[in-house]
């Protein structure tokens, strides 16, 4: 990619380096302690790097990482917060988004990243109530707050959320992949206007993208939960 398509894209910091550039240069190594079963991954991240990682799923998770920059220093911070009820306590990376750290870190793949530039939309998830796009959010910046992911809208799909409900009915997705962002848009549109008009809810909705253009039957499922 050339300088000025990552420029155009955003990607290049005031040190000139971009975003992959400097992952690439960043060596990682995780460890987790936790109660109850481990697992033990060992995966190749989205930008690149390779990390170990040990897990453990319980009422509580926790994750703990040890970061090493470019020049061997530790890059690291400790937050606490909520994701969907559940304290979690993570050691993070001061460049990690929280759309990365809630996929590859907590698992929660229900938020999707596609553009990771904040023009789609799909990465939406609730922070105090109110919907932000994950991959503009640094997950050190989340502390103390309450992150509510597609997950927690329902435990299993028995109970479904009446929005995954109406999604269904109305057909309101094709490849999926905007449909996460799309619910939990609509969430915080419905508890900030109860009964929104079709305008209102084409407006609120904006900002969540579809391309495989299921937008009429979005604004229908919507409609139908308001009503
Ligand atoms: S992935 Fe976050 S807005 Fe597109
Ligand atoms: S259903 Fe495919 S992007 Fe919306």
């Amino acid at each position: 990619m050339s300088e000025k398509e990552k420029k155009r894209k955003g990607r290049v910091s005031k040190t000139g380096l971009s975003r992959r550039e400097f992952l690439a240069g960043t060596g990682i190594v995780i460890g987790g302690a936790a109660i109850g079963g481990t697992a033990l991954l060992a995966a190749c991240g989205g930008d690149g790097e390779t990390e170990t990682v040990t897990q453990t799923v319980t009422q509580t998770q926790t994750v703990t990482t040890t970061v090493v920059g470019p020049g061997g220093e530790a890059i690291e911070g400790i937050v606490t917060l909520k994701v969907n009820g559940e304290d979690i306590t993570i050691k993070t990376n001061d460049n990690w988004t929280l759309a990365y750290v809630l996929r590859e870190k907590l698992g929660l793949t229900g938020t999707k990243r596609a553009c990771d530039d904040g023009s789609c939309g799909f990465c939406t998830v609730l922070m105090d109530n109110r919907p932000v796009l994950a991959c503009l959010v640094l997950a050190i910046e989340t502390g103390g707050k309450s992150i509510e992911t597609v997950e927690g809208l329902a435990r299993n799909s028995a109970n479904l959320h009446p929005l995954q409900q109406a999604f269904i009915d109305h057909d309101a997705l094709q490849c999926g992949l905007c449909t996460p962002g799309q619910m939990m848009t609509a969430k915080a549109l419905l508890a900030f206007i109860p009964n929104p008009t079709d305008a209102q809810v084409r407006e609120y909705m904006a900002g969540a993208l579809c391309r495989c253009g299921a937008h009429p039957n979005i604004v229908a499922a919507i409609l139908e939960v308001a009503g």
